[in-house]
């Protein structure tokens, strides 16, 4: 073999390697762990985490197990989010619904107030819709 053989034969080598490479990073990086999160804009992310924090977790509860401080005080408890049948029978548009509309618009305690101000903001309800998802 001349050096000139053996260098291209480095040079294909490492083509390969990094292809190889890059295509498992790629396969690796971009799905299992973060199937449950949404691709929405960081700022959106982090306005519906704070609605949550501040606005649900008082009744639902951190991860959404219906067990905030002010559950104990409601006649209707919160359902914990993590109860599969539900997960599967609801629809994001009703989610959207009680969280705009409130609970007596789908026919659920009147305790579920309506969000209104969210209505003029898609995204972060969507992403609330996420979050209720995620804690199944
Ligand atoms: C004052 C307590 C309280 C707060 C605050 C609250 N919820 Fe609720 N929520 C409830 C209660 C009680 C129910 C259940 C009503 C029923 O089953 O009749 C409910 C129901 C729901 C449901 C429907 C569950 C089902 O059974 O279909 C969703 C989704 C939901 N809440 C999301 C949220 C989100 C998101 C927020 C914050 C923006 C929030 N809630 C804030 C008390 C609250």
């Amino acid at each position: 073999m001349t050096p000139i053989q053996l260098t291209t034969r480095v040079v294909n080598v490492s083509i390969g390697l990094c292809l190889g490479l890059g295509l498992l990073v790629g396969a690796c990086g971009g799905g299992g762990d973060q199937k449950k999160k949404s691709n929405a804009d960081p700022a959106v992310v982090a306005e519906a985490k704070q609605v949550w924090d501040t606005r649900c977790a008082t009744c639902h509860g951190p991860q959404g197990m219906g067990n905030g401080v002010n559950a104990a005080t409601l006649k209707t408890k919160p359902r914990t989010f993590k109860d599969a049948d539900w997960q599967k029978k609801t629809t994001d548009e009703r989610i959207k619904q009680v969280i705009v509309e409130g609970g007596a618009a789908v026919g659920l305690s009147a305790d579920m107030a309506p969000n209104s101000d969210l209505k003029d903001k898609p995204a972060v309800v969507d992403e609330l819709v996420a979050m209720v998802r995620s804690f199944s």
